[in-house]
């Protein structure tokens, strides 16, 4: 029988409490310890959780919450490897894959240990060629490019983390990423390069995904039309992927590919080779610092008492704004250039993880899940969707995240780009009263009158909810315990709301329905859609 959140004692008092009214800019000026006391550092990032809706009552009762739930339950057995993805029959077991190798990880009889040092040491090995520039192409050319074609969990965590850890990139090896069936992308992929001295990975945990199958072929037949032969393909040609049959199939040796397991889901994969090209781009050493971050929040989320737990903080906040508060999106603004891909990894991570209709045990939910995730670098929001952060109706969450040592020698603008990002999270909180508005339009001379006019236009509501989290930079080791702890946060998540957080069955109704749409478009099938499809079909194909 199921822990039910929604019917217990304590989620009834939540609801109560969500009813009456709460004023953060009351709140913070009756407690001077309010700020000491919603903070906490873990793994050397720092959370701020004081600017959300929160009263010390319904905090202590979030915490109850987590603790009636069977989280403590759960996390022990996804840390032991057991088959927590139900519905497939799988473990879920991406924390094995940062963790010091050499434990007892043992699978179905099986020594996971012993496999992913194997797997590490290819990877090392061809890391360490193609850095030392001694891993030549067809032509005995140096390779110079590497196109890493995936989609999803397949593409979006290397990619981010690639972007986020440029000024750690010590590879002579350009990486060009290729995800999208729009043709557009690999073509404009290739144009600059020359197959000579390009390498390429085919990046599929089932190596059955339309896209990139798509994209590999396509790359294909560009290394063909160059008069690139067999032999040639087969030097060029590498793969990861759990299905080496369908791998080999394409043509990859098998000394070229490199496993997937089973045990991995897509997207918590970045942990696995899936992690090439970061381990490509910044060397063995600091790849090993990216999963010795990740390890260090799995250390800090087993072993730290649920009141000081991060990623749980994270997660009951989430779960107070959806289900106590209504709210439905959620925005993560990094206050970093190099991190603007974030919010496009944490969508896929949390909205595919956790946007589910049934619990674990298929019966329909009653209550919301996942957010929507959104977002952007920051200030470039600022002067773009933050206008409606600040004055809607609509109350969105946001985590802010800043890096406190910067990349670069510009300090002046560090402190800006850092003042604006502490100044939004106040200006959400304390937002601007009618009477300060009015106030602030009379002291440029302004009449009552013209005061009374102007000075409703300028009012903020605040009481917008955020947490910030500062790192104390953007290294790979505080980026590896930053994607752990979102990575947690939705697993916490999932337990509360009862679901399978590591299946997504509901993607495959779109792809099903694709392949007979695409058979009518190749003129190889009879129509037979609904009226609208058939439309589009029709003006598509005139
Ligand atoms: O979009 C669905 C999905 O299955 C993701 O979960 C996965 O990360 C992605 O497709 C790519 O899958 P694969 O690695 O098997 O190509």
């Amino acid at each position: 029988m199921s822990f039910d959140v929604w019917s217990s004692a304590v989620w009834q008092n939540l609801v109560a409490q969500a009813k009456l009214p709460l004023n953060l800019r009351q709140e913070f000026a009756a407690d001077p310890a309010r700020a000491e006391r919603f903070t906490l550092e873990a793994c050397g990032i720092t959370l701020d959780y004081s600017k959300n809706l929160i009263t010390t009552g319904i905090w202590q009762n979030l915490l109850q919450l987590a603790e009636a739930s069977p989280l403590a339950q759960k996390r022990q057995q996804m840390f032991a490897g057991d088959k927590i993805n139900t519905s497939e029959n799988r473990s879920v077991w991406h924390t094995a894959l940062r963790a010091p190798l050499g434990g007892d990880l043992t699978l179905d009889g099986v020594d996971i240990s012993a496999e992913i040092s194997q797997c590490h040491a290819q990877m090392y090995d061809l890391v360490n060629q193609l850095n030392a520039q001694t891993y030549l192409g067809y032509t005995g050319q140096v390779i110079t490019d590497l196109i890493w074609i995936g989609i999803g969990g397949s593409l979006l965590g290397p990619q981010m983390a690639a972007e986020a850890l440029t000024p750690y990139n010590i590879s002579p090896v350009k990486i060009h990423f290729a995800g999208n069936i729009d043709g557009a992308v690999v073509s404009d992929v290739v144009k600059p390069l020359d197959p000579a001295t390009t390498l390429v990975f085919v990046a599929s945990k089932s190596f059955g995904t339309e896209e990139t199958k798509q994209n590999a072929l396509a790359v294909r037949q560009w290394f063909i039309d160059n008069g690139a032969d067999k032999a040639a393909i087969a030097r060029h040609f590498w793969a990861t992927s759990s299905n080496i049959k369908a791998a080999a199939e394409f043509g990859i040796e098998s000394s070229n590919i490199l496993p997937m397991w089973d045990w991995v889901g897509g997207r918590y994969s970045l942990w696995s080779a899936i992690g090439f090209p970061l381990c490509l781009m910044l060397g063995v050493s600091q790849f090993n610092q990216l999963l010795a971050g990740a390890h260090a929040m799995d250390q800090h989320f087993l072993e730290a008492p649920l009141a000081q737990n991060m990623p749980v903080i994270l997660a009951l906040l989430g779960v107070w704004y959806i289900n106590g508060l209504g709210c439905q999106a959620q925005a993560l603004l990094p206050y970093s250039h190099y991190l603007r891909l974030l919010p496009s990894y944490v969508q896929q991570l949390d909205m595919e993880s956790n946007g589910k209709s049934v619990n674990i045990d298929g019966d329909a939910l009653t209550e919301a899940t996942a957010p929507v995730i959104w977002g952007d670098a920051g200030t470039n929001g600022q002067h773009a969707y933050h206008q409606l952060l600040h004055q809607s109706a609509l109350a969105i969450p946001a985590d802010f995240i800043l890096p406190i040592k910067p990349a670069h020698d510009l300090q002046d603008h560090h402190l800006r780009l850092a003042a604006h990002c502490f100044a939004q999270t106040q200006a959400l909180m304390q937002g601007k009263t009618l009477a300060e508005a009015t106030a602030e339009v009379k002291a440029t001379g302004a009449s009552d009158e013209q005061a009374a006019i102007l000075a409703p236009h300028k009012v903020s509501p605040g009481n917008k909810p955020s947490n910030t989290l500062l790192l104390p930079e953007l290294s790979p080791f505080y980026l590896g315990a930053l994607i752990a702890l979102y990575e947690h946060k939705v697993f916490v998540q999932g337990v509360l709301w009862d679901i399978n957080s590591f299946d997504q069955w509901g993607v495959e109704l779109g792809k099903q329905l694709s392949t007979p749409i695409y058979q009518v478009l190749s003129g190889q099938q009879q129509h037979g859609f609904d009226a609208s499809t058939e439309q589009l079909i029709a003006r598509f194909s005139r």
